[in-house]
């Protein structure tokens, strides 16, 4: 959600502005500008829009000749999507540049005073307060005036800073909002996340909140906000570039979609030895397993489905009562968390602004807490009591796939360790299950091996105006993922529903030819959901099912989307992949622009 890309040193500096701006494009926007520094003023330059569009309306302004300069993609939040409001905003007389990412909460106020001293907004952002303040507090010293402004500020941001007086000078000050150093030889970076820098250096300062930093093409300096040198490790980037490309496919969903294999082998390396499970990241031993009450799982969008997975599994295998929360609902409700109880915060980025707050709200009432994320550094694994990481590898694409697998998989050695630590899992089930968890990459493999018959389905899916997901037990929570993937990409109309609650009010909307799509993968109810599956094809419903059973199922559907035979426990894993290529394929089919899903970003980094 919103971008920011910084450079000072002697490379052509609006080519890379871009370059690091496009590598930024998953996070989701709709506007973009840059400002850049000849030495003497500030050039800025904004277009809504793409970034082609940004291209369009920066064709004359030579790419070198700028000592440093500021990028920034928009995600609308204050004001509508325009060239005005995009990013980086000024001061009354252009002599400060300010791209910011995050909210400003209390930017009405800050607003009015200042207005009332004379200054003059031209856009309808929060941002704006932030330049127009640092023009009041500049004694020629703009990490002094950033650092008085950011005690100013409510909310979250991570901001990048240029005067048009200090050549080469980028100050920049983080809350909330990830912010990070590249750092190289001559030349230094900021940017919102690793890809944008990539290309130039692995090597970074992750940044923490409440430190600004002063950079210019020799020296980083990383400060409290008091003005204290603050000595940071680096952090080197374990990746490189080919990692964060398409590697040939035609968008990074549908490259991440393959990558599951794999993904879910690197999250299980090491954690399964010699038929063992070893997972010390959770930092639950025995005593800790057994003492446990209580535990809540708090997620967003996917990460949430996964949480609804985890505590199918986890009530049934260590009989452990687990609540279910929507991260951004969490706090609000006055959550009870008993002191000792266990709060696992699920999140891809380790950004997403509810869940870190969610997570602080657990350790504000004495909970031990995990993160489970895939972005190392991330605010939530900082700020989390113990870390598992999924080694999914960089997720690009908005719409989550190869995350959500390996927080599947996550939560499944959770369920399985907390199962055989508490006594409820007995050892030859434990060792069956472990088996089970080994064979999921191959069997991954093997479902998407559908993918071409899934292609041919999806160009009927793609004339469907509405869509329902019916399933019951795990299926339901794979249900809710499914139809989630078909309306962020495809943008269709679709819905997911436990079967048994159809009959209590969805039915009447079922009528000749609309389709379910319904998940029959579990044998414990597989006679029920038989049953729903007859009550829609008796209103005329055309019937998708995802099963791994054909002669239970083929008499009744019109469609078979057949999995190989799994540990029914371990189905959510498998049966979400039809769904992910379904809704790919379909949103391929419709034209939609698959990665970058219309107002949507990758990281939600404000509430
Ligand atoms: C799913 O495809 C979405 N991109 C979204 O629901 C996402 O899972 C959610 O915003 C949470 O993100 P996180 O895992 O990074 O916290």
């Amino acid at each position: 959600m919103c971008g920011i890309v910084g450079y000072t040193g002697p490379r052509p500096v609006l080519p890379l502005l871009i370059g690091g701006l496009r590598k930024l494009e998953y996070r989701g926007y709709d506007s973009a500008g840059v400002a850049l520094q000849t030495g003497v003023e500030l050039v800025v330059a904004k277009a809504v829009g793409r970034l082609s569009c940004l291209e369009e309306r920066v064709a004359g302004i030579p790419g070198d000749g700028f000592l440093a300069g500021m990028g920034h993609t928009r995600w609308a939040t204050h004001g509508r999507p325009s060239d005005i409001n995009a990013h980086p905003h000024g001061d009354c007389r252009g002599r400060f540049a300010v791209a910011h990412n995050g909210i400003i909460e209390n930017y009405r106020s800050l607003r009015e005073r200042l207005r009332g001293s004379g200054h003059h907004f031209s856009s309808e952002t929060d941002t704006e307060v932030i330049p127009h303040l640092i023009e009041e507090a500049y004694r020629g010293d703009l990490a002094s005036a950033v650092r008085s402004v950011a005690g100013l500020l409510r909310g979250s941001f991570a901001l990048v800073a240029m005067a048009a007086s200090e050549p080469g000078l980028l100050v920049a000050v983080r809350k909330d909002s990830p912010l990070i150093v590249g750092l190289g030889d001559g030349e230094n970076f900021l940017a919102s996340d690793i890809p944008a820098i990539l290309e130039y250096t692995k090597s970074c300062y992750i940044l923490d909140d409440g430190e600004l930093v002063v950079a210019d093409q020799r020296c980083v300096e990383v400060q409290d906000l008091t003005g204290r040198v603050r000595h940071k490790p680096v952090f080197q980037v374990p990746w490189d570039v080919a990692v964060a490309e398409r590697g040939g496919y035609p968008h990074f969903m549908l490259k991440e979609i393959h990558e599951q294999p794999q993904a879910v082998r690197e999250t299980l390396r090491d954690r399964i030895k010699e038929g063992e499970l070893a997972l010390d990241e959770f930092g639950l031993d025995g005593d800790a397993a057994r003492a446990l009450r209580r535990l809540h799982l708090v997620g967003c969008g996917t990460a949430y489905h996964a949480c609804l997975v985890g505590k199918y599994l986890i009530e049934k295998l260590a009989r452990l009562a687990v609540e279910v929360d929507l991260a951004s609902e969490f706090r609000y409700r006055d959550p009870m968390v008993e002191t000792g109880s266990l709060l696992v915060a699920v999140s891809q980025s380790g950004e997403t602004a509810d869940t870190l707050a969610a997570l602080r709200e657990g350790k504000r009432q004495g909970a031990r807490t995990v993160a489970i994320s895939n972005v190392m550094g991330s605010s939530i694994t900082r700020e989390a009591g113990s870390v598992f990481y999924t080694r999914a590898g960089l997720e690009q694409a908005v719409a989550s796939t190869k995350a959500y697998v390996t927080q599947l998989v996550a939560l499944m050695l959770l369920a399985v360790d907390l199962g055989a630590k508490r006594g409820t899992v007995p050892e030859a089930e434990r060792a069956e299950l472990i088996e089970a968890i080994q064979k999921l990459p191959e069997l991954a493999e093997e479902v998407l091996k559908l993918a071409p018959a899934i292609d041919n389905l999806a160009r009927q899916v793609a004339q469907w105006e509405d869509a329902f997901f019916i399933g019951r037990g795990l299926d339901y929570a794979v249900a809710l993922e499914g139809q989630l993937k078909l309306k962020e990409i495809s943008y269709i109309h679709a819905e997911a529903y436990a079967a048994g609650e159809l009959k209590h009010g969805t039915l009447a909307l079922i009528v000749e030819r609309i389709p379910v799509i319904a998940l029959a993968t579990q044998p414990p109810v597989l006679d029920k959901m038989i049953s729903n599956i007859t009550e829609v094809r008796a209103r005329g419903g055309r019937i998708i099912a995802v099963c791994s059973n054909e002669e239970e199922l083929a008499p009744y559907a019109d469609d078979l989307i057949l999995l190989p035979a799994c540990h029914p426990l371990l189905m959510p894993v498998l049966a979400v992949m039809p769904l992910q290529l379904l809704a790919y394929y379909a949103a391929v089919h419709l034209g939609c622009d698959v990665d970058k899903p219309r107002n949507l970003a990758k990281s939600v980094t404000v509430e």
